[in-house]
């Protein structure tokens, strides 16, 4: 079969799900599995595939039709420009997450500030502002084994030295690391969806994406509630808490930032909504 003649079929095949470019992810797919350039998809597409390219590339094409979302078919998202091993123990790193990156970047002072990241998942967080601020010290934190696995590989796939990674439930990773009072910044992605709203998430997330990576609770705002009484044993005077939360829950996220915080802003996406708070000690 050809190249032409397989996209074709694969098209065909992933027309069923809603709200996706077929086109474009059949495109991706043959790339990945059968080594093609786009140049060679589109100039030579009566080109013969051959037979075991054809069948890697229609396991692939299946598995996106059953809602497989196509970063852990690849094993690879990019987040900040770095390409992020990723695999169904960990969260697909979104690009509105990047905000939390260029805020945190914002907000870092010193030339080698202390950072802690509550809930790393793949760590693209992590990796990504310890390539941009080499000389930082990073605590990595998460509550999953695997995902913590998932981000060890990455800091090492990027060369960050500068990362240690724990495991715990939140704050209690830090149990025993002398981290009191001394960071600069800590930065979180938590999970914030309502169990309801976990309901009605597409067949992609639901199926596949880790529950606990997204789900905080019955009004999504327990994990986020944990961290602004948590967060400020950690902090030096004047560190931020930064993390990212729900569009629509603006107010009761600064609501849940009282005494002992000082200060707080918000941080809008490209959209124009809040999605980012950082709260002052
Ligand atoms: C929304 S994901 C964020 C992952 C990654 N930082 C990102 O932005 O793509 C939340 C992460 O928090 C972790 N998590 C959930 N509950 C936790 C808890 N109680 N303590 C620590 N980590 C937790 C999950 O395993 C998941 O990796």
């Amino acid at each position: 079969m050809t190249a032409g003649e397989l996209l074709g079929r694969a098209v065909a095949r992933l027309r069923i799900i809603r709200g996706i470019d077929p086109f474009l992810e059949a495109r991706v797919l043959l790339r990945r599995t059968a080594g093609f350039t786009d140049l060679e998809i589109f100039a030579f597409s009566d080109r013969p595939v051959t037979a075991t390219a054809a069948r890697r590339f229609s396991r692939a094409v299946e598995e996106r039709r059953g809602r497989v979302p196509l970063a852990y078919i690849l094993r690879e998202k990019e987040f900040w420009s770095i390409p992020m091993t990723v695999s169904p123990a960990v969260l697909i790193p979104r690009p509105e997450t990047e905000l939390l990156v260029e805020r945190a970047l914002a907000l870092t002072g010193t030339a080698e500030p202390l950072i802690i990241e509550i809930g790393t998942g793949s760590g693209c967080l992590a990796v990504a502002l310890a390539k941009e601020l080499p000389g930082a010290r990073i605590i990595a934190t998460d509550i999953s084994r695997r995902a913590l696995r998932v981000a060890e590989a990455n800091a090492a796939r990027h060369g960050t030295g500068n990362i240690r990674f724990v495991g715990g439930d939140l704050f209690g990773a830090l149990r025993g690391l002398g981290l009191e009072g001394r960071a600069d910044l800590i930065v979180s992605n938590p999970p914030y969806v309502t169990d309801g709203e976990w309901k009605r998430l597409t067949r992609d997330v639901r199926e596949h994406e880790p529950r606990r990576a997204l789900v905080s609770g019955p009004t999504g705002l327990e994990m986020i509630r944990r961290l602004a009484v948590g967060g400020p044993r950690f902090l030096k005077p004047g560190g931020a808490l930064l993390l990212e939360f729900g569009a629509g829950q603006t107010a009761a996220v600064r609501g849940l930032f009282g005494s002992p915080w000082a200060r707080r802003e918000t941080a809008k996406d490209l959209s124009g909504r809040p999605r980012v708070l950082a709260a002052f000690l």
